[in-house]
């Protein structure tokens, strides 16, 4: 096993910054970073992360859905991913640091010369956020070969479909099934990725073993009123779809306290048109993000929500549309992945923490295909989706250190089947 000295452990997390600094600087906007899935944007960071791979002596190549993978031969393989697309407004860690981490640990091996029982495929999606398109993990669930051919048809805020966009990237939708691995080829899935959460900066342990991916739920819901004149129009004679998706908003918010923690509600995005200041909204569109670990307990308080929502668009004679657009599982990691981490972790003299994860990862998507794991660098102040978001070099050289750590004692025959 590779002993790392302070000084190897801080040159890993030099490089890493300067790597993930770099690809911050690919964004759709000069002030703040946007960077969706089959952008331009996409693309320059796409060719970015395939030239660091070059250069850690992999082998590239691009799926049909823009999955940059850097390969290191071997029959067996093990899949070690993360994403580069963003959140609008992001931070520059969450996503890329996962990309980096596996290219600087595969070329940790290239270096050392040292040949591993098993291959290894860094892979950068390019879907994970969902920031496009209403679905999300499409790279992902191609890899994993659970694409699902409907997701074609959604369309992104400007009309374009994800069909359309696929070809404008230079993809054909045919070639999707070409993405999956075969069922057996893969070993496992592994991701190292900023924990978006306080729990380690609180405990100050620089990194954790994610022990399970908490499950969501998304619920599109489109109200329909009646526009009319903000002056004339008398109180009680409105049907203001922006009133009734406010209450909705508000019911959404109050069942999710209720759980007293078991469940999170958010709305993120709305849209509402007409939107002018001076007309009565007529059509309303937001958008539920439901999160929990236990899958009752997601489904009971969407289930409530969708009934309550009903109820007030009944009482505001407004039309109401409800489309569940994202049902993603909680996905635990496996055990013996968490067992190898947490080893590699400690080798590094830290202890290495279990915890859950809040955010979804592509993760859930690869643990439809193999046993995946995570691992976790601490950020501060546990801020993520913000661009306030930051984790510390001397964290992310040795989570790269703890990835190399891992692949030492990775063995694919300890993981049975689940
Ligand atoms: C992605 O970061 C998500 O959890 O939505
Ligand atoms: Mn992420
Ligand atoms: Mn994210």
């Amino acid at each position: 096993m590779a002993a790392f000295s302070e000084s190897e452990i801080d040159d890993f997390g030099a490089r890493a910054e300067a790597m993930v600094n770099a690809l911050a600087k690919i964004s759709a906007e000069p002030n703040r970073l946007v960077r969706l899935f089959l952008s331009p944007e996409h693309r320059r960071a796409a060719d970015q992360v395939a030239a660091w791979m070059r250069d850690a002596g992999l082998d590239v190549s691009e799926d049909a859905l823009g999955t940059v993978r850097g390969r290191l031969d071997g029959e067996k393989r093990l899949l070690i991913g993360s994403h580069i697309d963003t959140v609008i407004d992001a931070g520059k860690y969450d996503g890329p640091f996962g990309v980096i981490a596996g290219i600087l640990a595969a070329e940790h091996f290239v270096r050392a010369k040292r040949r591993l029982p098993f291959g290894i495929d860094v892979l950068a999606f390019g879907d994970e956020e969902g920031s496009r398109f209403p679905a999300t993990l499409a790279s992902s669930s191609a890899c994993a070969g659970v694409f699902r051919s409907e997701n074609l048809r959604l369309a992104d805020r400007n009309g374009v479909t994800l069909a359309d966009a696929l070809q404008a990237y230079g993809k054909s939708p045919d070639e999707i099934p070409t993405a999956a691995y075969q069922r057996g080829e893969a070993a496992a899935y592994v991701e190292v990725h900023i924990e978006q959460g306080p729990v380690l900066e609180t405990r100050s342990q620089p990194l954790g073993v994610v022990t399970a991916i908490i499950g969501q739920t998304y619920l599109n819901m489109e109200f329909l009123g009646e526009a009319g004149h903000a002056g004339t129009v008398p109180m009680l004679l409105r049907r203001d779809a922006l009133a009734g998706a406010a209450e909705a908003m508000l019911l959404g918010e109050k069942l999710a306290r209720e759980t007293k923690g078991e469940v999170v509600a958010t709305v993120g995005r709305m849209a509402v048109a007409p939107g002018a200041a001076n007309v009565i909204p007529a059509n309303v569109v937001v958008v539920f993000d439901i999160r929990s670990g236990p899958e009752a307990a997601r489904a009971k308080l969407a289930d409530a929500l969708k009934a309550g929502v009903r109820e007030i668009a009944d009482r505001r004679h407004l039309g109401l549309t409800i489309t569940s657009t994202r049902e993603v599982g909680t996905t635990p990691c496996h055990p013996h992945i968490q067992d190898a981490l947490a080893d590699a972790v400690r080798a590094l003299g830290v202890e290495p923490l279990r915890l859950g994860s809040g955010a979804g990862h592509d993760g859930q998507a690869m643990a439809k295909l193999c046993p995946i794991g995570m691992l976790f660098v601490r950020c501060r102040g546990g801020i993520s989706h913000n661009p306030m978001e930051y984790a510390s070099p001397r964290d992310l050289g040795l989570a790269v250190a703890a990835l190399i750590g891992f692949i030492e004692r990775f063995e694919p025959a300890s993981l049975t089947a689940r």
